[in-house]
């Protein structure tokens, strides 16, 4: 398993430039959401104030002068004050949370349409557990910044704001006094919030890196096992489950930090107002219940300060998370449909590579000059050492990758002139990994097919010789086949990916056969199945297996990406080159000794 220590360079979009995009791309359509909501905390924000403002009477007119009306008038208004509170208080969790989450799984679908539609040299270039994090980690990030972001500005600011209005009514002197302490509270939670931002940033890089690393492990566990990885995977887990324990922590720590602060400062102001205060009620100059009211409204509103004061810290949490979903729905594939393509036309099937040439990375070609025909019909084989360059020509025929220089023609029709989706709906692919979802036989099979009748699928399935054990699983077609088809044996796997090869029924058909040996009576399975397969359509087979080689038509001999030899098996056996010390590598005394004519009349019963 490879250890992926890859830590990308932070990038820091402007903070106001990620904000603008937040809002006119994903809350503005919510306007209407957040401006109920917006209102139910204007409601709750009130109704504080309303509370606060109830103290001074409660104390001054019923405690000190005994006024009767005011005993039951004054607990029913506070009662009702707390009831509208709390029902202002649920429709503003309540909606913020709908537009919270409808905004991730806007973001999900649309990181799942770059994915998906994506070059595939953008997918394999990073870990998938790193593309999983953004679905799960960032976007929650991000919910939880907007969720308080608004409710901060919409009911803690406003919160403070009546509340501070009251103290101001209540005692302008007392007032003034408390908020020349708060202000300074300002400068050391920004230098907070910009240190937040900054961890956070790792810290989720930290969570794709650790998500990819258990992937590859718990896909990969009978390599685990076999090797004896255990300790040393616990090992390399430990490390990353302690990097990530040290971020969270040290991001626990500095956001704790603005607690401290934030109470000394209360601490002071409220010291303060109790001076001065209790100095006034003392000579006469204010009422006990006026100073109680002032207290209430200040105790009132050190929550919402509070909060008010960890916003910064959710905002650049949430902001570094942006960035990083956002990174991904920029991305624009390379490998797109020309303006003015076309829908493939296909007549005769035929394939025709002229002089291409192509490298994954600009150092290294991957292919050089290839010129290659497979007429109508016609079984081309591709030998050669492994990354001689054999699956790359089949990459560059799905326009999985585009060919550097040279073209791809099928039926006459450059392939780049065409649309994709008609090009791969001429080109069925059976390719070295089997391709099995997680789900059953039957759905494994339709993949690409939703609508198939019953007896098409059951007659695909026949044809690639994958029926009877089918029939013999435990729920037959409707039988789970796990992650990658891990409940099914190697041939089994391939037998399914040959049924669905078959019901594509398309006129190319592009083969990577599968190196693992089979056993004889698998083998002959699959050699039939392959037989039915191939009959009729044009095929590029890359060919492992004697049969398939000896019966191709035309075999090309790739060899570091350059075609060094070409013709039929006897042919290429004569020549004496390449072809023949692979054949005698691969298949010892077998190649020379097999005639071509036994093998094209082999039945499965003497193979
Ligand atoms: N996605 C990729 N990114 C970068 N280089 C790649 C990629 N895929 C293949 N290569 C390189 O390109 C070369 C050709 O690889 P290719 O997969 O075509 O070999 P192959 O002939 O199919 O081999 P095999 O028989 O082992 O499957 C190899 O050197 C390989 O390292
Ligand atoms: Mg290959």
């Amino acid at each position: 398993m490879s250890t992926d220590t890859k830590r990308p360079a932070m990038v820091n979009a402007s903070s106001g430039m990620l904000v603008k995009r937040l809002w006119s791309q994903y809350l503005q359509q919510h306007l209407g959401k957040i401006s109920i909501s917006v209102l139910c905390m204007i409601i709750v924000a009130l109704g504080a104030g309303v509370q606060a403002r109830l103290i001074e009477p409660a104390l001054d007119k019923v405690l000190v002068s005994g006024d009767i009306q005011m005993v039951w008038l004054l607990p029913i208004v506070f009662f009702l004050t707390s009831v509208i509170r709390g029902l202002g208080s649920y429709g503003q969790t309540v909606l913020m949370h709908k537009v919270g989450l409808r905004i991730i799984a806007t973001l999900q679908s649309q990181m799942f349409s770059r994915v998906v539609t994506a070059d595939l040299a953008f997918v394999h270039n990073d870990a998938t557990g790193k593309l999983i994090s953004r679905f799960t980690n960032d976007v929650n990030f991000l919910r939880e910044a907007v969720i308080k972001v608004v409710t901060g500005v919409g009911r803690d600011l406003l919160m403070v704001l009546v509340l501070v209005s009251v103290m101001f009514y209540t005692d302008a002197v007392l007032a003034i006094m408390t908020f020349i302490i708060f202000p300074l509270s300002i400068i050391p939670i920004t230098l907070i919030g910009r240190r937040l931002r900054r961890i956070s940033s790792e810290t989720q890089v930290e969570f794709g890196i650790m998500t990819a690393a258990l992937d590859d492990v718990f896909k990969g566990i009978r390599q685990v096992k076999a090797y004896g990885m255990e300790n040393s995977e616990q090992a390399r887990a430990d490390s990353l489950f302690e990097r990530i324990y040290k971020l969270i922590y040290k991001s626990a720590r500095i956001r704790s930090l603005s607690y401290p602060i934030m109470e000394s400062l209360s601490g002071l102001a409220i010291a303060s107002v109790l001076c001065y205060g209790g100095y006034q009620v003392l000579n006469n100059e204010t009422t006990v219940g006026r100073l109680m009211a002032f207290l209430t409204a200040l105790v009132m509103a050190y929550q919402p300060l509070r909060s008010l004061s960890n916003l910064n810290a959710s905002l650049q949490e949430g902001l570094a998370a942006a960035e990083r979903v956002f990174s991904l729905i920029d991305y624009n594939p390379r490998i797109v449909d020309a303006p003015s393509a076309t829908s493939l036309h296909v007549t005769q099937g035929t394939v025709c590579l002229e002089k291409v040439s192509f490298s994954y990375d600009v150092s290294i070609p991957a292919l050089s000059n290839i010129s290659l025909d497979a007429p109508k019909g016609a079984t081309v084989a591709l030998v050669g050492p492994s990354g001689a360059g054999k699956s790359t020509i089949l990459n560059l025929l799905l326009r999985f990758y585009e060919a550097g220089s040279g073209s791809i023609r099928i039926d006459g029709q450059d392939i780049r002139g065409v649309t994709m989706e008609s090009l791969r709906n001429a080109i069925a692919l059976v390719s070295q990994e089997t391709g099995l979802f997680n789900a059953t036989v039957r759905e494994n099979i339709m993949y690409g097919h939703l609508n198939i009748k019953e007896e098409d699928l059951i007659a695909a399935a026949t044809d690639a010789a994958a029926h009877d054990f089918i029939m013999a699983l435990p729920d037959g077609y409707d039988t789970m086949v796990g992650e990658q088809g891990l409940r099914l044996s190697g041939g089994q796997r391939q037998r399914l990916s040959i049924a669905r090869a078959m019901l594509k029924n398309a006129p190319i058909l592009l083969l990577d056969e599968a190196t693992s040996s089979l056993d004889t009576k698998s083998e002959q399975f699959i050699q039939k199945a392959l037989e039915r397969l191939t009959s009729g359509r044009t095929t590029l087979v890359i060919a492992h297996r004697l049969s398939t080689i000896v019966n191709a038509d035309v075999i090309y001999v790739l060899d570091k990406g350059k075609i060094v030899e070409q013709g039929d098996h006897q042919t290429l056996i004569k020549q004496n080159g390449l072809y023949k010390r692979l054949c005698e590598l691969q298949f010892g005394d077998d190649a020379h000794q097999t005639q071509a004519h036994q093998i094209q009349n082999a039945t499965p019963a003497n193979v």
